[in-house]
């Protein structure tokens, strides 16, 4: 049994984690209706592994018999100039999850949750992978800069990214 302020807090992670897969959905429209069809695959797989998150919160929830709350999810801002800009609010959102997740920790913590805290480190560990990725693309972006050979070519790549299993 977990205590009702440390559910509450999930319950409102797993808005965060579906407005993250919502983002990510309609970022993968953007990028394939501007023609960047791999990078509308990358962020379909993201958006897929963001479900996830919500779906392993919503699980333990439901085995520690909580009640789950689902809210409603917010508008993504999308509309961008370019696709580094795309990659660089998407590590912008990462970071802010990051956040998120410290917080939950700190309650876990704070509640002697240690159930909680070992259903986080998954995250933690998780959203280093997500940050360390979402870096790297922005990094290979910024060298291919506006050259349009190079940006489908990274275009080509980042379609190579499948779903995890
Ligand atoms: Fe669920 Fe991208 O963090």
């Amino acid at each position: 049994m977990i205590g009702n302020k440390m559910r509450d807090a999930i319950n409102k992670q797993i808005n965060n984690e579906l407005y993250s897969a919502y983002l990510y959905l309609a970022m993968s429209a953007e990028a394939e209706i501007k023609g960047y069809k791999g990078t509308a695959q990358w962020f379909r797989v993201q958006f897929q592994e963001e479900m996830e998150h919500a779906l392993k919160f919503k699980k333990y929830l439901l085995e520690q018999g909580a009640e789950v709350q689902l809210e409603a999810i917010a508008k993504p801002k999308i509309g961008f100039k370019s696709l580094l800009a795309m990659f660089e609010a998407t590590l912008e959102h990462e970071r802010f999850i990051t956040d998120c997740i410290g917080k939950l920790m700190d309650l876990a913590v704070k509640e002697k949750d240690y159930a909680t805290q070992i259903l986080l480190q998954w995250y933690v560990t998780e959203q280093v992978e997500e940050e360390a990725n979402d870096s790297e693309i922005i990094g290979m972006l910024k060298m291919a800069g506006s050259s349009t050979g190079a940006l489908l070519m990274l275009d080509k790549q980042l379609g190579k990214r499948g779903a995890k299993g």
